[in-house]
């Protein structure tokens, strides 16, 4: 399986556009230890011909761009991108969507019923989009066997509910419900590779951590350093975990809980906010994760299973 990070920054990317934070100023200065990130995205494929793209961040075409094994050009119109999946209806994670109504079909796209709900009532993207490509919706089973998408072989797929929080439009905001924010069990068919993937992920619960237990690698939220770091820098009246995101430091944070997995799990962090501090190759927190062995995902880190 091969996984490729096509966006590893939290929502506003960075640097992001109307912020001065050490990380966004510093950038702009010119600062070689930090590197510029898009939303958050990914996308994995087995036999390397056929892709699932998880999440459609605004950022996509640059994203695409980059990656020309999306661009296959077999045909004048043309994409390797086969399915893409939701884990919520986020801002950064649905609307590109619209960047891809060119599609000559509809787009396959796999989500909950509940990130459905959201993005045809609070943000009716799916509405819009009638109107162009549109799309052919999969309901996506919470855990179980698992399911496979068809036009992607070689791949299983799980959908964890998990806490995280749903956008701000939606009726189920700080209102978690099982489906609106959900994790991805990736596995490769044949070798029994497996990735977990969770950009979101607020609170651990038994079943998260027994799928990340039972993975090779986890890419998993990595938004903030601490509980209130949006709160002391004068961004936001919110924590971490008030908007679904677990902290990396501090009690019960990602850190900590990274460190009982076995050492041969490769632990990758996604997700990054512009202000976290780990975003500076050279800053002591970063220091930190090289001490517990926990890697910082860049746009275009490739991910072999
Ligand atoms: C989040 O995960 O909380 C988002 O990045 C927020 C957003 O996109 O505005
Ligand atoms: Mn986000
Ligand atoms: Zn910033």
């Amino acid at each position: 399986m091969r996984v490729r990070v096509l966006g590893s920054s939290a929502g506003g990317g960075f640097p992001q556009w109307n912020c001065n934070c050490p990380n966004c100023d510093a950038y702009r200065k010119g600062s070689i230890t930090l590197r510029a990130r898009t939303q958050s995205s990914i996308a994995a494929s087995v036999d390397q011909d056929n892709w699932v793209l998880f999440n459609a961040s605004p950022d996509i075409l640059e994203q695409i761009k980059a990656f020309p094994a999306l661009q296959p050009a077999r045909a004048l119109r043309d994409t390797a991108i086969k399915a893409v999946f939701l884990i919520d209806a986020q801002i950064d994670h649905t609307t590109g969507l619209y960047m891809l109504r060119e599609h000559r079909q509809p787009l396959e796209l796999w989500c909950h019923a509940l990130v459905r709900d959201d993005l045809v009532s609070g943000n009716p993207l799916l509405k819009v989009l009638e109107h162009y490509c549109g799309v052919n919706w999969h309901d996506v089973p919470l855990g179980g066997a698992g399911f496979s998408m068809d036009g992607v072989p070689g791949l299983r797929l799980e959908a964890l509910p998990l806490i995280s929080n749903a956008p701000p439009y939606s009726p189920h905001r700080d209102r978690p419900q099982p489906g609106d924010n959900v994790g991805a069990s990736l596995t490769d068919i044949s070798s029994g590779k497996r990735l977990f993937y969770a950009p979101g992920l607020g609170q651990m619960e038994p079943h998260v951590w027994a799928a990340m237990q039972t993975a090779d690698c986890v890419l998993v939220d990595g938004t903030l350093w601490t509980n209130d770091e949006m709160i002391t820098l004068g961004a936001s009246a919110k924590t971490s975990r008030d908007m679904g995101h677990m902290p990396q430091s501090g009690p019960d944070g990602m850190i900590e809980w990274l460190d009982k997995l076995p050492a041969s799990t490769r632990k990758v962090l996604i997700h990054i906010n512009n202000t976290n501090p780990i975003l500076d190759e050279l800053s002591p927190q970063r220091d930190v994760l090289r001490e517990h062995g926990i890697e910082v995902s860049f746009d275009g880190m490739e991910i072999e299973l």
